[in-house]
């Protein structure tokens, strides 16, 4: 599920077939006297080190008791209905996600509450959201992909973990505002915070200094 570069470039491509060719073409007779006569050299290795396996962290775990969705939804009747939600407070109060044309079904399914769901009807688990998230910022999914978007925060083996979109983003109220390390199943990783970062405060100014 993870991005993985693809270990052999070009580079090591054009090198693997001129070192394939050479010595083929090279006439037995020019050897050296004495010494073995080398087999074509058919692959050549990459000078530089592999590059670091990439893992997918995990997605910021569900609140208590939240998950599975279907333990209350399965028996509920189904309402597609845009309004005011009775229940999960907590997402609706902080819905900002182009909440103009945009609404809970968008994502979620309403028939199998435990997934969520791409434009097409398609069921999406929650472990790939990035799917979600790509079919409208395909710029940035893309950008992600190759490793490019999502790489400003560093934080501890940055390099090689991978974050999900919603290890940065809270999907109902996505704009970036700073993330916060956490722990789920046992290994750290970060979840969106929901109020910005404090900023750094501006150095004092000496007549602030005394307190
Ligand atoms: C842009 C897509 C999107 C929209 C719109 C959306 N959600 Fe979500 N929602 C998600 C994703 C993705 C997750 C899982 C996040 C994760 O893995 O941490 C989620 C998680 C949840 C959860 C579990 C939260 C928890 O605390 O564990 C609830 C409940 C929920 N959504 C309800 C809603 C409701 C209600 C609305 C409408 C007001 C809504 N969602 C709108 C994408 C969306
Ligand atoms: C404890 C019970 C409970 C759980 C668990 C629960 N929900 Fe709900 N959910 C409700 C209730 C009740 C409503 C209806 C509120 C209303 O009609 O005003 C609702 C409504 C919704 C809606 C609005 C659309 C609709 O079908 O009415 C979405 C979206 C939603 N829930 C998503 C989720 C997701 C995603 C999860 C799991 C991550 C989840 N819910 C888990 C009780 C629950
Ligand atoms: C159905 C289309 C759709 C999906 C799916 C979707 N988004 Fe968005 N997203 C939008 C729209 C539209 C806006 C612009 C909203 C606005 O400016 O109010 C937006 C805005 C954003 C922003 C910028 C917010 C800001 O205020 O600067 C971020 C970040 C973002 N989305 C992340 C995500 C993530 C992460 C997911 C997957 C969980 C996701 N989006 C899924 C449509 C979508
Ligand atoms: C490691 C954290 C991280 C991950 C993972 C991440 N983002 Fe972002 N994202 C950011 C930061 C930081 C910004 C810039 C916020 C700013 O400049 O205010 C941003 C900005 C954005 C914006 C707003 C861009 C704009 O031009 O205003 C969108 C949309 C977005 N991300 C979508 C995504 C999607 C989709 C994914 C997953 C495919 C994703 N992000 C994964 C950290 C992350």
């Amino acid at each position: 599920m993870g991005y993985v570069r693809p270990r052999i470039g070009p580079l090591a491509v054009t090198v693997a077939v001129a070192l394939a060719i050479v010595p083929a073409g090279a006439p037995a007779a020019e050897a050296a006297p004495g010494s073995t006569p080398k087999a074509p050299a058919v692959k050549a290795t990459r000078p530089e080190a592999k590059p670091p396996l990439l893992v997918q962290a995990e997605a910021p775990p569900f609140s208590e008791g939240i998950y599975p969705c279907s333990a209350c939804h399965a028996g509920m009747p189904k309402n597609g209905t845009r309004r005011e939600l009775v229940f999960h407070d907590e997402q609706q109060s902080i819905f900002d996600h182009g909440a103009d044309q945009r609404w809970c079904l968008d994502c979620h399914d309403l028939q199998n509450r435990d997934v969520l769901r791409l434009a097409n009807g398609a069921p999406v688990p929650f472990t790939e959201s990035y799917r979600l998230c790509g079919q409208c910022h395909g710029d940035k999914y893309r950008d992600w992909r190759v490793g490019v978007h999502g790489k400003r925060v560093g934080h501890w083996n940055g390099e090689k973990t991978y974050f999900l979109c919603v290890n940065c983003h809270n999907p109902h109220s996505p704009r970036f505002k700073g993330v916060q390390e956490i722990v789920s199943g046992g290994k750290k990783t970060v979840a969106p915070t929901l109020t910005y970062l404090k900023p750094e405060p501006r150095p004092k100014r000496p007549e602030e200094q005394r307190r």
